[in-house]
């Protein structure tokens, strides 16, 4: 027994650790060991292993000899903060971490054993992609990962954090996850630097072709950066507090000390009187939620639209708002995007979602046009239409034509709209508006500028302005910004119960825009 107990503890002992040497470089690098990563993710002692002995059994290429237990990936089940999650954490140090068939099965299995469980999975990657000499087996160990992901969607929340090299087909994993988080020492990319070179002639670093820097500004791949491996377990801890273990859980309460009914005069400096001055939303985000509650998603990509989590008296709501300070909060391709894919996992993960509406319409001319701008902005059509959680929509200042449409008007079924006193509703804006209206007489006029001011308040005072829309039931109520928390809390807690009314045709799925 004593032999057996000793052998036992030595393969143990191999598997909890990576060489001194191998340690040593991932250090150098500023990266963590793969069991140095899970140590900081998960609760002391919480972790059960799975498939722990588990070797490749490729012949070849001298894979006899490079055998690891585990082949290459920690996997199992533990607690983060007290809440249960499935977890897979890829070791660079066995064959640059990449996807052999049985590396593949684990991380397939993880996933399926977190949707049997109803609890999230987190994977922590650090791969060279496809293992390149087990060949096909590789690539259909991929596709069983893929596959699982998609079995996953929207039944428990996914969240990835790349921590080193994510190259080939290791980037499609995380792309069909809810969440990327990328530290500024990996990188994503379909082919690297040399194919790209060897290809196109193109050359490039691999920070230039897909650092964390470019996926979060302007690919959207990412949603997370952070500056190293410590600072991503940080942000997976804050996302998952916010997150349910699955779709049939509500997200989680969490008391927050800030009175849900407290007002903020100073909601009231925010909106400036002239209407063309931009301004940030996230001054009225961050005073009508729970102090320090608001996580910012894609902070760095579509900064003319502003999505992320935050609490209302604890309750964890999604909150999108155009963004006045960027592009005066228009709408384009790549915050059609943001905007739509958020609301479709707040709606499949039973977040209720606070609009914020400042958009003078969406973004004109053949850069946008040409790539799809009508496709992509029927996202967002889509996305609030389809979603049947608690949809509130406030207006703060310019809702225009197709825009005040998309985003989350009643007429797409919004439970409550409410408007500022502020808030210009029309087909579009003043300026314009009179131009093709009054464009005879504005044509005529002696003085054409000063007629314009008359007919651009003519139009503001009996057209674009809350009253009209509230007249009709578009808006419920026009609100002072001061009372903005407190009312929406109060909805909040009659929403919250909120069932969809009428069942919905049934169909296999619907076939949204993409
Ligand atoms: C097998 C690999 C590997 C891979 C790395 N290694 N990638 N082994 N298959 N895909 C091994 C290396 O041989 C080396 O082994 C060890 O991992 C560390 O790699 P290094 O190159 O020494 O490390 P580094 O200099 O840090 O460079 C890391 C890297 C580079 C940038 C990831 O290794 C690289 O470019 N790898 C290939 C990336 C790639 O093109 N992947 C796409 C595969 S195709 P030793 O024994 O020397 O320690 C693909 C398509 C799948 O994924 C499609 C599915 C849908």
């Amino acid at each position: 027994m004593d032999r057996k107990i000793g052998e036992l503890l030595e393969k143990r002992r191999l598997t909890d650790s990576v060489s001194e040497e191998a340690a040593r470089k991932l250090r150098e690098q500023g990266r963590l060991t793969v069991h140095e990563r899970l140590g900081l993710l998960l609760d002391p002692d919480s972790f059960v292993p799975l498939g722990r002995y588990v070797q490749h059994r490729a012949v070849g290429f001298g894979m006899e000899s490079k055998k690891a237990y585990g082949d290459g990936v920690v996997a199992g089940l533990g607690s983060v903060d007290g809440r249960r999650v499935a977890v897979y954490a890829q070791d660079f140090t066995f064959m640059g971490g990449s996807v052999g068939e049985m590396h593949a099965s684990k991380i397939a299995r993880i996933i399926e054993l977190a949707v049997k469980l109803g609890i999230p999975v987190i994977g922590l990657n650090d791969s060279g992609g496809a293992r390149i000499q087990e060949g096909v087996d590789s690539l259909k160990g991929y596709g069983e990962i893929f596959y699982r992901n998609v079995m996953a969607s929207g039944v428990v929340p996914q969240v990835v954090a790349i921590m080193g090299p994510c190259a080939g087909g290791a980037v499609y994993s995380p792309a069909l996850a809810d969440f990327i988080i990328m530290t500024r020492k990996s990188y994503m990319f379909i082919t690297g630097p040399k194919v790209v070179k060897a290809s196109i002639g193109e050359e490039i670093t691999p920070e230039e072709l897909g650092g964390a820097g470019v996926h979060a500004s302007r690919s959207g791949v990412a949603h997370f950066v952070a500056e190293d491996d410590r600072e991503a377990i940080t942000i997976i801890k804050r996302l998952l507090s916010y997150l349910p273990s699955n779709n049939t859980e509500d997200p989680p309460l969490v008391e927050t000390g800030d009175d849900p009914l407290r007002e903020d005069p100073s909601l009231e400096d925010i909106v400036p009187d002239d209407p063309v001055k931009p301004y940030d939303v996230r001054e009225v985000i961050l005073r009508v939620f729970d102090e320090g509650s608001f996580l910012e998603v894609h902070q760095h990509f579509a900064q003319n639209a502003v999505v992320g989590f935050a609490r209302l008296g604890g309750h964890a709501v999604c909150v999108v708002a155009n963004q006045p300070a960027v592009m005066a909060g228009s709408l384009d391709i790549d915050s059609s995007d943001k905007i739509s894919r958020f609301v479709q996992f707040c709606d499949a993960f039973n977040f209720p979602i606070v609009t914020f509406v400042d958009v003078p319409g969406f973004l004109p001319g053949s850069y946008q046009e040409h790539h799809g701008v009508i496709r992509h902005g029927a996202k967002i059509i889509y996305a609030y239409a389809d979603a049947t959680v608690p949809k509130i929509t406030v207006i703060l200042r310019k809702a225009y034509g197709g825009a005040y449409i998309a985003m989350g008007s009643k007429h797409l079924g919004a439970d409550f709209a409410l408007a500022w006193p502020t808030a210009e509703i029309a087909v579009m804006g003043p300026e314009g508006a009179i131009e093709i209206i009054y464009k005879k007489e504005l044509e005529k006029a002696e003085n054409p500028e000063e007629m314009a001011k008359v007919f651009v308040e003519k139009y503001r005072s009996e057209i674009a302005n809350p009253y009209v829309p509230a007249s009709r039931g578009y808006v419920d109520d026009v609100i002072l910004p001061r009372e903005t928390r407190p009312y929406l809390y109060r909805l909040l807690l009659f929403l919250l119960d909120k069932r969809e009314k009428q069942p919905r045709p049934p169909r296999k799925h619907g076939v949204p825009p993409v």
